[in-house]
């Protein structure tokens, strides 16, 4: 064990006993498998702001936000105030609400694609609809996601997130339910060309920014170039927005990089800390899960118990009224820009071989004197080094889930940013081997 592990578990004695319950009664004591981290997850009792506070009562500088949602911080007053109000007036209503007309206007306003939404309530759910959609209006079966996408749990999407991609992603998925689904390789035009030639798809998932994949930015021309390619070949472009929309830009990452998609699907961000997903498109694509224009077998299902949620229609509205103006998401971009030239300049004056990968608000590091262009490279660098350096940060008060993406909010202040860049010089001093 490594003395840094040692120091953790000598910080958190009520985590690892409350962990050693939660084994008995949830697989890994856990909700889900990423949020478990050796030895053992600590737990979490309060978050404010920037900060996370555990059981045993350590404070952490949040890099994580919950999986990158929270781009306010945790309970942001504004937020915590509509909340309140809406809690008042009901918490789940299951009947049509103006909360639900009102967020999808204000969705239509900032994303372009967007002129039609329908609220799911996680992105893994938005992505199967999503993918419905495309199929229903197509008429095709096919589809295509990159390596190293994620793209949530849902069967015909769950393939190729990490090395080796001819592995399935879990047990369950049967040939059926993955057989109609092409990988691609990520910023590399001519690759796509040669999988897709031949093939008729109905559409192209692919995420601007590959989050489990590494933070990977996608590149500006292959982005055109997909754009076209999908236009000329009569194929939906689907941008998996889950983590850019709201986040890259108020019109997330369509208006970053000035490329637009045929559907958007959203998510984290556009909860305000609620569950959510949604996916968007145009009035013609979406009249395809209109069942007064279309009947069976033309009509393409969604729904849900607690689909358009009052409490998450009012939190995701006052979000992204405050996101609107764009200032805040200049402010972080620019944050995020410094941080990682920060972290750059970190390593290199400590001698060591780390690529910083990220865009906007995002930023991912990786073990390698190779450049980053994809998941296959990001997964080629030293995944044990990452985990290793993320343990090394939450012994000394700064939470980056280990081996996964991190993110900026409006609450995080000059300290918290000093905080992650000593505690990230503390490490490559020490770092053995570099
Ligand atoms: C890009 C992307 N798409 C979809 C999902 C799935 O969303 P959810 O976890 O809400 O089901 C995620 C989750 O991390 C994601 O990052």
């Amino acid at each position: 064990m490594t003395n840094m592990a040692k120091e953790y578990i000598a910080k958190t004695r009520k985590s690892k006993a409350l962990h050693k319950r939660a084994k008995k009664v949830l697989p890994a004591g856990v909700s889900y498998a990423i949020r478990f981290f050796e030895p053992y997850p600590f737990y979490t009792v309060k978050a404010r702001g920037s900060r996370l506070y555990d059981v045993d009562g350590n404070v952490y500088v949040d890099y994580w936000l919950g999986h990158t949602a929270l781009i306010l911080g945790h309970s942001p007053p504004e937020i915590v105030r509509v909340v309140r109000e809406q809690l008042e007036k009901g918490t789940h209503y299951g009947t049509s609400h103006e909360l639900e007309i009102q967020l999808a206007e204000q969705v239509a306003k900032m994303v372009s694609s967007a002129e039609m939404t329908r609220f799911t309530n996680s992105g893994t759910e938005a992505n199967m609809y999503a993918t419905r959609l495309a199929r229903a209006f197509t008429g095709r079966n096919r589809i295509a996601k990159f390596e190293g996408g994620w793209h949530g749990g849902y069967d015909a999407l769950h393939i190729g997130v990490k090395p080796p991609f001819n592995i399935l992603e879990s047990a369950g998925l049967t040939d059926g339910t993955v057989q109609d689904t092409i990988l691609l390789p990520f910023n590399d035009l001519e690759g796509v060309v040669r999988k897709l030639t031949g093939e008729h798809v109905a559409s192209v998932v692919i995420e601007p920014v590959l989050g489990a994949g590494g933070g990977v930015p996608v590149e500006r021309q292959f982005l055109k170039g997909l754009r076209e390619y999908c236009t000329a070949k009569d194929i939906l472009l689907i941008f998996d927005e889950v983590i850019t929309g709201f986040r890259l830009a108020p019109g997330g990452a369509q208006q970053y990089y000035n490329v637009t998609p045929d559907v958007t699907v959203l998510g984290k961000v556009l909860g305000g800390g609620f569950p959510v997903g949604a996916f968007c498109a145009s009035k013609e694509i979406m009249s395809r899960v209109d069942h007064i224009v279309h009947k069976r077998p033309k009509y393409s299902f969604h729904g849900g118990t607690f689909a358009a949620n009052p409490i998450t229609m009012a939190a995701g509205l006052a979000t992204l009224k405050l996101l609107e103006i764009g200032t805040l998401i200049t402010r972080l971009n620019e944050m995020g820009e410094s941080v990682r030239e920060q972290l750059r300049a970190t390593f290199i004056e400590n001698q060591c071989d780390v690529q910083v990968t990220g865009e906007g608000s995002l930023f991912n590091l990786h073990f390698t004197k190779q450049p980053v262009r994809n998941a296959r490279d990001a997964w080629a660098a030293d995944r044990g080094r990452l985990i290793d350096y993320g343990l090394n940060l939450i012994a000394n008060g700064v939470f980056i889930l280990p081996g996964h993406n991190a993110a900026l909010c409006a609450r995080h202040s000059k300290v918290d940013i000093e905080k992650l860049i000593s505690a990230t010089r503390d490490y490559a001093r020490t770092m053995p081997d570099r």
